[in-house]
């Protein structure tokens, strides 16, 4: 088959740890299966264990079986991949790999082209790219991409600190910074449905807009991430990155192309017109929420492995934003995630404003509102909920669904976040990576909050039973400006 990737070198740092089995691997096996890379290929897989060759082949096939349950072609798949175990601090082991890598540079005819994948803890970055300058492993005459995931970084001035230390090495359009919600085929199609629609665009602004809705719900807890998740919480953990980046694609102007620098310049401009907010304010506009144990045994967020069992680290965020701009004056955009809630998903509700009167049947009920409804995960499509006569003598209105679903266009689910991710890094397309423009607004918006939630610790904690809908103080939140959350699952509006 043919494909759009240059041979590649992928050098995977932390290639024994969790992400890169459960998800690089399986993803990198979709990909060769699907044609979608290059033949010429290698892995290396770098890491701190002494293992084998034998033993990572091992580890990277068992990690595809496990995922995809698949053995096609997993023999010539695995045979790209090459392991060196390593000391992120010794010129001694980037020596070894560069002298490794060169190797499979002739071997495979990769031209040079290099990835560097950082699946670890953030806190070896600045020293693994000093050294992959330092000691050479930059120095061939392809292209040299840096990934990273998340965190970038625990707050403002600790993302600039590591920026700067990376940038010393790479430059900012050599920097894949993951956000692996941007991998998502629904979130991907906002643009889409937004722009490429001629329904859509001219309602989408605080003339028709009433309200938005940006709810990301986990049934997990914290699993065995509890030592991370102390220093985190949901803040940092999912609003910074992950929501924060859905609003801006929801709230942004159109583009005049759709090159990478274009869309990443009206992101950008979303964020920045985020309406600062004044400490006094973070308590209006943002409410925060801790799991306890429940009824049926469900264990509460302190009683987790590695959790203080005072904590004060929040599991659930409910956010008001405001956008300060012509197109969204006076638009609240609601955001909410958390931990341990009742349902794990991810949607999106635009709320329209009502038609001005009622003229049927039940003269002095408004009429429910329009709904476009993008529903991200587990199910992804687009529900249009609209009013429509009841059949029957009189004329009655009833609400209805329009709904396309987009599990069901081709039969079969679509690709994962990564596997998209890792294909567009290959391929030097930035568009679905965060750019250091947008870290630093968004670090710089949820600081604020942090700050004053630092400085007040929340009595009430724990504030929502595990398995439920959140604390009720989220509810209230909305009341307050006379909305409230819809539904999390069964989206139905004559239900509300
Ligand atoms: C990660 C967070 O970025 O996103 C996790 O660190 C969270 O805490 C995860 O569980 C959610 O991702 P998804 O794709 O399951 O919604």
């Amino acid at each position: 088959k043919q494909t759009d990737t240059p041979s590649t070198l992928l050098m995977i740092f932390g290639a024994t740890g969790d992400l890169a089995k459960r998800k690089l691997y399986p993803s990198l096996f979709h990909l060769f299966n699907k044609g979608k890379i290059s033949k010429d290929f290698a892995v290396i897989g770098v890491a701190r264990r002494e293992w084998t060759e034998e033993q990572f082949k091992k580890h990277v096939e068992d990690s595809v079986l496990t995922s995809i349950g698949t053995k096609e072609n997993i023999d010539e798949f695995i045979s790209h991949f090459y392991y060196q175990s390593h000391d992120v601090s010794d010129s001694e082991s980037y020596i070894t790999l560069k002298n490794l890598a060169d190797s499979l540079d002739n071997k495979y005819n990769l031209h040079g082209n290099r990835i560097f994948y950082l699946a670890m803890a953030p806190e070896f970055f600045g020293t693994i790219t000093d050294h992959l300058k330092s000691d050479g492993l930059t120095d061939t005459q392809g292209f040299h991409r840096l990934v990273i995931e998340k965190p970038f970084g625990h707050d403002l001035p600790s993302a600039e600190q590591l920026n700067n230390q990376i940038r010393e090495s790479f430059t900012e359009d050599q920097i894949y910074r993951i956000d692996h919600y941007l991998g998502k085929e629904m979130v991907q199609n906002i643009e889409v449905i937004r722009f490429a629609n001629a329904l859509f665009e001219p309602l989408w602004n605080s003339r028709y807009i009433s309200n938005i809705q940006v709810t990301s719900s986990e049934e997990l807890g914290v699993e065995e991430r509890g030592r991370y998740y102390e220093k985190s919480g949901a803040l940092r953990d999912m609003v910074q990155n992950h929501m924060l980046q859905m609003v801006a694609l929801l709230a942004m102007e159109p583009p005049i192309k759709l090159t990478t620098e274009e869309i990443r310049g009206e992101k950008v401009k979303v964020l920045r017109a985020l309406r600062p907010l004044k400490d006094d304010e973070v308590k209006d506009y943002f409410v925060r929420g801790q799991y306890g144990p429940n009824e049926t045994g469900g264990r509460g967020y302190r009683q987790e492995p590695n959790v203080d069992p005072n904590s004060n680290t929040e599991t659930y965020v409910a956010g008001k934003l405001m956008i300060d701009n012509f197109r969204w004056a006076g638009v609240p955009i609601y955001i909410r995630t958390g931990k341990r809630m009742e349902t794990k998903s991810t949607k999106i509700v635009i709320q329209f404003k009502d038609i001005p009167m009622n003229l049927y049947y039940n003269r002095d009920k408004p009429l429910a509102p329009n709904l476009l409804v993008i529903h991200i995960q587990p199910d992804e499509g687009i529900t249009l909920h609209l009013n429509a006569k009841k059949s029957g003598q009189n004329v009655e209105t009833t609400p209805v669904k329009l709904n396309f679903s987009n599990n069901s266009v081709d039969g079969m689910n679509t690709p994962e976040a990564y596997e998209k991710l890792l294909h567009d890094c290959m391929r030097g397309d930035a568009t679905n990576f965060t750019h250091w423009d947008d870290v630093k607004l968004s670090w710089a918006y949820v600081d604020k909050i942090s700050e004053v939630w630092e400085t007040t610790k929340e009595t009430e904690f724990p504030n929502y039973c595990a398995g439920t809908a959140g604390p009720k103080a989220a509810d209230e939140l909305l009341e307050k400006d006379g909305f409230y959350w819809w539904p999390i699952d069964n989206l139905d509006v004559d239900n509300c």
